[in-house]
């Protein structure tokens, strides 16, 4: 099939607005020609990744700033995935003073790429809320999937250069969850066991997402205590597991009623989350850091925890990494400093799979993450505990899992 391109879009390809949107045109296009798309579309918004300095490195700082340096600029909204570093806290959390600068020159080359510097992988929980319908260019999995399944937003997962590249040209390739066609349910995933807390979402999507590879399941849960924000967990356990960028829920997710699964749809069955918890869970007893916020901590979840820990203190490292602007409004409310008296930090802009955490001693982990479970062991060498809040918690006061 031939990508037909409008006529701005070809100016665009021909460098009639500057070498920069060249560059972005060309991308978006290449990508096009790959998987097959009839034409672009244009963007409501972008979520960009690849900040972390750790992760970049120079040639990743300097691909940037060249680009910068063309005079490319965002043309739709566009946000930033989590830095490297707490950029208020970083001295204070053991980051070093030539970690902070190359990574504060990353951010400063994303800021003159007109990326607003949000810093946080949960970008719907601080006002960049995509309609239903809407067409997007988002990177990083778990705020892929939110976008796709909970608020009915279409996105691929893109990878950093091409969010960025759509940012700028404001167009992506039309394919894959664009289409409608590749939205309708793959596998049926009933689940016959109670799911009640953002870890048993968080097992469920671990065991589902191996399972279902690429594809979109659509959930019938026949015992439903959770919260709905607790959506979250599963679709970044999900994304972690098996690369599923959507899905659906009976009775939750706004296109669930829309799109019922066909009868060919692959048919899977959840008994037990036991097998989920069995494969994120390392052998440690020993705790020395606690990562709640995986993905960014929302207001509610920062007041829970602060309730939990009124009156205790802890002995393990307590980290909640969430979004610079929640981090403000929970100080606001004093519950920066409630956390703060029971010996927690509340680390904003960064998370721990992209900050450079193993540098900075740790060894053994826990954390609530399904997603934080995964990757943690390969990305900062740290052996993972996994579980709820409540078992996390209690692992940062007495700093042994139990
Ligand atoms: Fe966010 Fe980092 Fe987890 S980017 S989803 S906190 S691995």
């Amino acid at each position: 099939m031939k990508l037909q391109l409008t006529p701005e879009e070809q100016a665009m390809l021909a460098g009639e607005d500057g070498p920069g949107v060249q560059k972005a045109m060309e991308i978006v296009v290449a990508l096009g020609q790959i998987y097959g798309a009839a034409d672009l579309v244009p963007v409501a918004s972008v979520q960009v990744s690849g900040v972390s300095y750790k992760n970049l490195g120079d040639a990743g700082l300097e691909f940037l700033q060249e680009w910068a340096a063309q005079g490319a600029q965002a043309r739709v909204p566009a946000t930033l995935n989590p830095a490297g570093m707490d950029r208020v806290a970083w001295r204070d959390l053991g980051f070093s003073e030539e970690f902070a600068q190359r990574q504060e020159a990353v951010i400063a080359a994303y800021e003159a790429l007109g990326i607003a510097p949000t810093c946080t992988c949960t970008p719907y929980q601080v006002g960049h809320v995509p309609k239903f319908g809407r067409h997007l260019a988002w990177a990083e999995s778990s705020a892929v999937s939110y976008a796709n399944s909970v608020l009915g937003a279409r996105t691929n997962r893109e990878g950093g250069p091409s969010a960025l590249a759509a940012a700028i040209s404001g167009r992506t390739a039309r394919y894959g969850l664009h289409l409608d066609g590749n939205r309708l349910p793959t596998a049926v995933v009933d689940v016959h066991c109670p799911v009640s807390s953002e870890a048993d979402l968080g097992a469920l999507g671990y065991l589902v997402g191996r399972q279902v590879k690429n594809g979109v399941p659509y959930f019938r849960f026949a015992h439903w205590h959770a919260d709905v924000t607790d959506l979250k967990a599963l679709g970044a356990a999900m994304a972690a597991s098996g690369a599923v960028a959507l899905y659906h829920v009976e009775g939750l997710t706004p296109e669930a009623e829309a799109l019922k699964p066909h009868s060919a749809a692959q048919r899977l069955a959840i008994d037990d989350l036991a097998p989920g918890y069995a494969a994120l869970n390392g052998p440690a007893d020993k705790v020395d850091l606690v990562s709640i916020g995986c993905p960014h901590a929302s207001l509610a979840e920062l007041e829970a925890i602060a309730t939990y820990l009124d009156g205790r203190q802890v002995t393990a490292e307590l980290w909640i990494t969430t979004a610079r602007t929640i981090r403000q409004a929970a100080e606001e409310g004093g519950l920066v400093a409630r956390i703060e008296a029971a010996g927690g930090r509340v680390v904003a802009d960064t998370c721990l799979v992209v900050a450079p955490v193993a540098e900075l001693g740790f060894r053994n982990m826990a954390t609530n993450s399904a997603k934080m479970a995964v990757y943690a062991p390969s990305h900062s060498g740290l052996s993972v505990r996994f579980g709820t809040m409540g078992q996390c918690l209690e692992a940062a006061v007495t700093g042994r899992w139990s």
